[in-house]
């Protein structure tokens, strides 16, 4: 997509309104990193690093929109002139490593001291996190949040004429900034918010804290961006927000997800549609008779569960019990036969008993899930969980956890099977990593096929023989579509 800034006075004061405002800072940026890079006598080149899930994933494609856009070039090593990490603090893993990082670019900043380091994303919504950034890692030059980086271009013209860290963390956010650039990383899919922030305050989760109040985007922003990338390429796209099924609440002429799906539906040469992810809690009839219906949303349901328990459900604040959620699948399965569905549990939620883990183990049993993300429960500072007794000690939870692990592996393996020797439709998503003479696509649920082709194929729906299953993937070959 061509990003337009044409319309931009430099002459003239800084603009107040968004996104206009940003758009001088990167018509100004440009003429001084052209400058710097010619001085160099090489092009500046920068780095992004994602931590976290798909929402991050899609913010970095805006950061580094923006930062092509102002004449970096993208490059593969942290060897750069700007480095950014763009982090998670979902669990406490994610931190240690954006710390552990963190010192290695210190090293590199010496060699080159003209190296711009920013932190972004979840973790610098804390303010604890920020105070020891300031005092341990004084290499950083700039930090933000997740509210403000449409702001990227204004904190860099700031980092430069000041030359002290730049530290610019909101608290929350009402202001939705649309039209702004973005680089995708993929040609022919693309990750759409269609929500921003969380209001469900699960007791463990630290996202509606670091994220702030759920928003919902314009239905008609949303379409109009889906029929750009359209325009721009694009056959795939996943609609991403933490808990879909309440989109549209707090617009001014509320809307359903269901709706919302309807209206994707209807835009001519969209093949695909993917949403992540869905809550248990208000997963409506309608939205599952809008699956049943529909030619384009992908037969896949992410359908986190967390655990079997319905005590340790209502200490998680999920609000459905273990009964309510499989009454859930059962209709879906119904309505959708061939719908694989896939789902995130934790382990060792504080007072966890063995009767509550085999509970889970039941769900995994009933359910049978295609695949499934587990974890370990990790304590967030400030969250209802964090302060509750009875925490479970960590070798109960690592046999739970290896227990949990055995069982899912058994079932999704004889699952994934049930395609064999059928023909499916798969999107040919890239070169495979290990045998360039294959190609590697997905089906409409979300499983794997590898099968011979070239590279001319990427992008493309193809129709695939599922010859052989291993395990979570298949070998196949192309057929006529
Ligand atoms: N909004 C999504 C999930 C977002 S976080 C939903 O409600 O399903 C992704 C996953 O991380 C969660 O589903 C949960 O399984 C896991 N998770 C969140 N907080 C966690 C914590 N404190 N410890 C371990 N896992 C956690
Ligand atoms: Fe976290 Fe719950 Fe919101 Fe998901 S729905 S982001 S688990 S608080
Ligand atoms: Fe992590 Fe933030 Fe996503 S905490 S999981 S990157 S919303």
């Amino acid at each position: 997509m061509i990003y337009n800034l044409d319309d931009i006075e430099m002459g003239a004061p800084v603009p107040t309104d968004e996104p206009m405002r940003q758009k001088y800072f990167m018509v100004k940026l440009r003429e001084k990193l052209k400058a710097e890079s010619e001085r160099l006598g090489r092009p500046l080149k920068m780095h992004c690093t994602t931590f976290g899930c798909q929402m991050n994933a899609r913010d970095s494609e805006k950061l580094t929109g923006i930062l092509e856009e102002i004449g970096y070039v993208e490059t593969d090593s942290e060897d750069a002139d700007f480095v950014i990490y763009n982090t998670c603090t979902v669990r406490e893993n994610a931190n240690q490593r954006v710390y552990g990082r963190l010192g290695h670019l210190n090293g590199l900043k010496r060699k080159n001291p003209n190296m711009i380091i920013a932190l972004c994303g979840c973790m610098m919504q804390e303010a604890a996190v920020v105070e020891k950034i300031k005092k341990s890692y004084r290499h950083v030059d700039i930090i933000f949040g997740t509210h403000n980086i449409f702001k990227l271009a204004e904190l860099i013209d700031s980092r430069l004429e000041s030359k002290g860290m730049i530290i610019d963390v909101w608290e929350d956010t009402n202001k939705i900034i649309e039209d702004l650039p973005v680089d995708r990383k993929y040609s022919f899919k693309s990750g759409v918010n269609i929500m921003f922030g969380c209001n469900n305050f699960c007791s463990y989760c630290i996202v509606p804290f670091v994220r702030g109040r759920e928003r919902s985007r314009n239905p008609k922003d949303i379409v109009r961006e889906i029929e750009n990338l359209v325009e721009d390429g694009v056959v795939e796209v996943m609609l991403l927000g933490q808990n879909v099924n309440s989109y549209g609440k707090t617009l001014d002429e509320p809307m359903t997800f269901a709706g919302l799906l309807r209206e994707i539906e209807r835009i001519e040469g969209l093949e695909r549609i993917r949403f992540m992810t869905p809550h248990p809690k208000d997963l409506s009839d309608e939205l599952i008779d809008v699956m049943k219906d529909s030619k384009k949303i992908c037969r896949h349901l992410h359908l986190p569960v967390q655990s079997g328990s319905s005590r340790i459900l209502k200490e998680m604040n999920r609000q459905y019990t273990k009964e309510h959620y499989l009454g859930l699948v059962d209709k879906i399965k119904a309505a959708v036969p061939d719908v694989s569905i896939t789902t995130d549990i934790i382990v060792g939620f504080p007072g966890e008993t063995e009767e509550d883990f085999e509970e889970t183990l039941d769900v995994v049993r009933k359910v049978g899930y295609d695949s499934a993300y587990t974890f370990i429960y990790s304590k967030r500072t400030g969250t209802k969980a964090a302060a509750m007794e009875d925490q479970i000690p960590a070798d109960v939870i690592k046999v739970r956890f290896d227990r949990l692990r055995n069982e899912i592996q058994g079932i999704s393996s004889g699952l994934i099977a049930r395609n064999e020797g059928t023909v499916q439709q798969v999107l040919v998503e890239e070169v495979n990593e290990q045998n360039s003479s294959l190609m590697t696509g997905r089906l409409s649920n979300n499983i794997v096929v590898h099968f011979p082709g070239d590279e001319s194929m990427i992008g493309q729906m193809k129709a695939v023989k599922l010859n052989k299953c291993h395990g979570f993937y298949y070998m196949g070959e192309a057929v006529q579509n």
